[in-house]
């Protein structure tokens, strides 16, 4: 409910208007002075001010300057009543940025739709502030945190790029950011207030992905019921993001490019052609010019993707960046879980600074996570992120599901082997250069756990 201030020295105006608004289903409050007025909107923080303009002391363009000069933005809309006839002094009022003016004597119906009109606004206003403030927190360039040379950059390149419709290409190993970059791009630039839309080209089958991104006709093929737009028409005006651009497929690779030449697209099926005002911004972990030597990916459009690009160093190195990467994700959760959790200690930070980091900022921002949630003291110490550092130079990529209970170490150890020797291809040197073994090391095991046998009695291994 919206509550709405009404300030006015005549006594009988002042309860005929709070009855007509509190009767409109308003929370209506009134003040007898501009003085009063002050500490009840200082107090309450009405939505509206309704204010006479001819007060003793202050009056209502003067309440209006001084909350003003109090509140900034977040300021209620004002309304100020005017005697008839006084038109320069509702100028006046209007110019100093009142909502609008009303005159006496005062209509019942006017007051009313003026009031709602105020009210919406102020609904709008608020709104816009809290998406705002979401948007800008999570996404903006504010939310690229590290004071690294290598960040320094980055950022300096988003502030150049996000007001331009240049495409940008952004490189980095996972986690390292790439879509924060772009989103980054996005929303500090001018293209905010329009769509952002993340497609991951690598997860959507080809048939499917072909639809999602340029839509389709009526009957363009089995199923294809009514129209449907597809996301870059959709993002007109805004900004589309295609993650893992080095496994789109070729043939949508030349109608990305047509996109980015012409500016336009044809929907699947259809003749009609459609201009398409989108920003690309592309990212990949691949190697793309390796990808165009192995005929996977168009050159063409590699040139127009890599007009700018971004490259996101790996965690490993810029670890100057750790220490502010941590206090961000502790603030983060703290808040998210409710803690209060002032600082990671020593060699919480040692540990963090020696390590190499394989799953870059995505890893150390899952490691503060959990330790905030587990750590019941207000440091984060060694205990609280126990068994979350691996070692081993970049890991192995063979996953291994750990049984709740009675878990036996010669049995994962069996499976480790069995798994390493099936990803090295039945080759047993590379089978343990994986699991960081010798050659021999890796004979010896395998013959002592009889790995061979799928599925050993435990009795038998010695
Ligand atoms: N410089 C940074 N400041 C703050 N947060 C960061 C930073 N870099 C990455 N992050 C956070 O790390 C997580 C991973 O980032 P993001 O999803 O952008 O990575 P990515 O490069 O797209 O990874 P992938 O290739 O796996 O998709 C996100 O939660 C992101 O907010
Ligand atoms: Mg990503």
């Amino acid at each position: 409910m919206a509550m709405i201030l009404v300030v006015d020295d005549e006594p009988l105006q002042r309860d005929i208007l709070t009855r007509i608004l509190s009767d409109a289903g308003y929370e209506a409050h009134a003040a007898d002075s501009g003085e009063e007025a002050l500490e009840m909107a200082r107090a309450m923080n009405p939505d509206v001010i309704l204010t006479d303009l001819k007060m003793k002391r202050i009056n209502g363009i003067e309440l209006m300057e001084r909350l003003k000069s109090e509140n900034g933005f977040s300021m209620p809309a004002i309304i100020i009543m005017t005697a008839f006839g006084s038109v320069s002094s509702a100028v006046e009022a209007m110019k100093k940025g009142a909502f609008d003016y009303i005159s006496k004597p005062l209509e019942k119906e006017m007051v009313l739709l003026t009031v709602k009109r105020a009210v919406n606004m102020v609904d709008i206003l608020k709104k816009n502030r809290e998406l705002q403030s979401v948007l800008y927190n999570k996404f903006g360039i504010e939310g690229i945190v590290g004071g690294s040379r290598w960040v320094k950059d980055v950022i300096n390149l988003v502030k150049k790029v996000n007001d331009s419709p240049v495409t940008v290409l952004v490189l980095g190993e996972s986690g390292t950011g790439k879509e924060l970059v772009a989103r980054a791009i996005h929303y500090s630039g001018t293209r905010s207030t329009k769509p952002f839309t993340a497609i991951n080209c690598a997860s959507i089958p080809e048939s499917l992905l072909e639809s999602e991104l340029f839509g389709y006709e009526p009957g363009a093929f089995t199923g294809a019921g009514a129209r449907r737009t597809g996301l870059f028409e959709a993002s007109n005006g805004g900004t589309v993001f295609l993650d893992e651009i080095g496994d789109l497929p070729p043939s949508i690779q030349s109608k990305i490019l047509r996109v980015l030449q012409e500016k336009e697209l044809r929907r699947l099926g259809g003749r009609e052609t459609i201009k398409v005002d989108v920003k690309i911004i592309a990212a990949t972990n691949k190697d793309l010019e390796k990808e165009i030597k192995n005929g996977r990916f168009r050159e063409d459009l590699y040139y127009r993707l890599r007009i700018v690009t971004i490259e996101l160093p790996p965690l490993r190195e810029r670890k100057e960046d750790i220490p502010a990467l941590v206090g961000y994700f502790l603030e983060k959760y703290n808040k998210e879980f409710g803690r209060r959790i002032k600082r990671v200690n020593e060699s919480v930070l040692r540990a963090f600074a020696d390590y190499h980091w394989p799953g870059n900022v995505r890893q150390l921002e899952a490691v503060v996570e959990r330790a905030v949630l587990i750590c019941d003291t207000d440091t984060i110490t060694p205990g609280d992120i126990k068994g979350e550092l691996k070692s081993g130079k970049g890991g192995s990529g063979i996953d291994i599901e750990i049984p709740e209970e009675g878990i036996v170490l010669e049995e994962l150890e069996q499976e480790l082997l069995r798994k390493a020797m099936a990803k090295a291809g039945g080759v047993a040197s590379r089978a343990a250069k994986l699991l960081g073994m010798s050659y021999k090391t890796f004979w010896y095991r395998w013959e002592k756990l009889s790995v061979q046998n799928p599925s050993p009695n435990k009795e038998e291994v010695p």
